[in-house]
């Protein structure tokens, strides 16, 4: 079967992982940058015990600050991370474990971080819903009244 192709390449997304997800963020990343796309790995690069809220915000600040166009955030259910990057403002992160949620977060709710459990989902359906995410895009219109609802949240 012919590999699946990611429509838009050459973007720069920041990964952000704990030592839950080693092995699966390198493996993400490494099928990232042979569809083409530039990918800033924001760590852990070890197995050694660490927080994961330190990751998550690294990748979120990234992404608000306009450092990275979008990010992808793994730890060992894909929770923590994505609660913590959630706390920087303009983050809409979200946790998938399966593709047709990844696809609608991006086109109902602009989401600008995706994250999944490494304890949860295999590397195979990892990189499903990470294309099908990468691939969809926002349409707009009263699905952006919605967001804009949801951003006001963080003025309040
Ligand atoms: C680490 O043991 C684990 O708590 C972390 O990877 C994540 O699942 C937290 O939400």
């Amino acid at each position: 079967m012919p590999r699946q192709r990611l429509q838009k390449i050459n973007m720069k997304i920041g990964i952000g992982n704990d030592h839950a997800a080693l092995e699966m963020k390198l493996q993400i990343k490494e099928f990232l940058e042979e569809m083409g796309h530039e990918v800033v790995d924001y760590g852990t690069h070890t197995s050694e015990s660490c927080d994961y809220p330190v990751y998550g915000a690294k990748v979120a600040k990234a992404v608000a600050s306009g450092e990275v166009e979008q990010g992808i955030l793994i730890c060992g259910t894909g929770v923590g991370i994505s609660l913590a990057a959630n706390k920087v403002k303009g983050i809409r992160c979200v946790v998938c474990s399966e593709p047709y949620t990844a696809k609608l977060s991006k086109q109902h709710n602009n989401s600008n971080i995706l994250a999944f459990g490494a304890r949860v989902i295999g590397i195979e359906m990892a990189k499903m819903i990470v294309t099908e995410w990468l691939n969809a895009e926002f349409l707009g219109g009263r699905h952006q009244e919605r967001v804009d609802m949801i951003m006001a949240l963080e003025e309040e």
